[in-house]
């Protein structure tokens, strides 16, 4: 059985050359066993026949606001309050810009407006076109109203451009929507990546992390429903859509801004590198190299995940470990020692785990613990956030 049966959707088609691609998502979403009834924006109608669609959702394709026929049929009004979600691939700079400002020029933008069923979008265009601030307005301005967002993906385009903006592959836009939404309006803080500490205006001391599973995690809480912020170290990673982002430098700074929002969060997981030393003094001054030694005295910086569990109590907390050995043994030990409800533990061992696309993780928690095996950080993510949304449900239920 998939989540997607007998679910009445509304596929919207804006026109984009990707609009060819929906003829393979329409089979798809039927396949799943939705029920699915077209509408095409005059200009899709340009670069796809609406009979293709009608022969594959076995049913007529809407394409005009103003057709009486049509309305004596399955009328705009109806058509929107018949639909348990509206899907809308491609979604053009333009379709997003119309629905963003509340336009109803056309059937599709209308049908969005006159329903209350959950929207999703996946974006298609140039690269230039999904990078520019407008069109980056528009999309926050959607994110905020509670539009789901599938993609873009990046790669080569029809236009011979390279970048993000291709629409999601139909198979991946189906996976999205079958996703159950499991940690729908649980809010979830994350720290990622390293931190840097100071040792004079033009030195720091930093460690290998990349960010790379952090963000793949905040990746993943979003597309489990969450509301995410990630506090985050310095690194070379885009935002993952949807996400906010607070970006901070030091131990010190990451420990302040986690302490700040960690009340108003359901569950804390902290990815973040984090500094376990510090310089004692950072020089106002260049360090200049007049003897043949340097000795820095550093001091212990302050485990920011314990603080956290201290102050917040009904906070559910879930811990990474990165070990070179005896990965089940020292998991426990943390689970025990900072007081938190996991530990995800993973292997830095031989080149393992930093700055890599792959992880595989050991999961601890109270009574249990689970194998994820070595996958794509993205895919690891997502197997991790199912377990953490499982526990944290099974948890809360017992505080209640
Ligand atoms: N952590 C933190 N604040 C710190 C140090 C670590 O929040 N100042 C968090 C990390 O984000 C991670 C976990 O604690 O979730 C890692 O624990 P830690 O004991 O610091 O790991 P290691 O440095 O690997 O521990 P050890 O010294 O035992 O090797």
């Amino acid at each position: 059985m998939t989540a997607l049966l007998g679910k009445r959707i509304v596929l919207g088609i804006s026109g984009g050359i990707a609009a060819y691609k929906s003829a393979e998502l329409t089979r798809l979403l039927i396949k799943a066993g939705a029920q699915v009834r077209v509408c095409m924006t005059p200009a899709a109608c340009e670069f796809i026949q609406p009979l293709t669609f009608q022969a594959l959702s076995s049913h007529p394709v809407h394409t005009t606001l103003l057709d009486t026929a049509a309305e004596a049929g399955m009328g705009h009004i109806e058509l929107a309050r018949w639909a348990d979600m509206i899907v809308i691939a491609p979604a053009t700079a333009d379709l997003m810009a119309r629905f963003a400002h509340g336009h109803a020029d056309d059937l599709l933008t209308t049908l969005c407006l006159a329903s209350a069923a959950p929207l999703y979008l996946a974006p298609a265009m140039n690269q230039q076109m999904w990078k520019h601030p407008a069109t980056q307005a528009n999309l926050q301005r959607l994110q905020s109203r509670g539009v789901a967002i599938l993609g873009p993906d990046q790669g080569v385009q029809a236009c011979g451009d390279v970048g993000m903006g291709r629409m999601l592959e139909p198979e991946a836009i189906l996976a999205a929507l079958q996703q159950p939404q499991l940690l729908s309006g649980i809010r979830i803080l994350l720290t990622a990546g390293p931190t840097r500490e100071a040792i004079d205006p033009v030195r720091f001391l930093t460690n290998r992390s990349s960010g790379k599973m952090g963000y793949a995690v905040a990746a993943a809480a979003q597309e489990f429903g969450a509301s995410v912020t990630l506090i985050s170290g310095p690194v070379a990673l885009d935002t993952p859509l949807g996400v906010e982002r607070i970006w901070v430098e030091s131990a010190a700074d990451m420990l302040e801004a986690t302490r700040y929002a960690a009340g108003l969060n359901d569950i804390f997981i902290a990815t973040a590198a984090v500094a376990d030393y510090t310089p004692k003094q950072v020089a106002t001054q260049k360090i200049k190299k007049n003897n043949d030694q340097l000795v820095l005295e550093m001091t212990r910086t302050t485990d920011i995940l314990v603080t956290v569990v201290k102050e917040n109590p009904k906070l559910f907390t879930v811990g990474f470990a990165a070990e070179t050995q005896n990965l089940m043994e020292y998991a426990r030990g943390k689970l025990e020692r900072k007081g938190v409800h996991m530990i995800a533990a993973n292997s830095v061992a031989e080149g393992k785990g930093f700055d890599r696309a792959t992880n595989a993780l050991e999961v601890v928690w109270q009574g249990g613990s689970q194998s994820l095996p070595e996958m794509d950080k993205k895919l690891l993510a997502r197997a991790l956030m199912a377990i953490i949304s499982q526990r944290y449900q099974q948890w809360k239920g017992m505080q209640a």
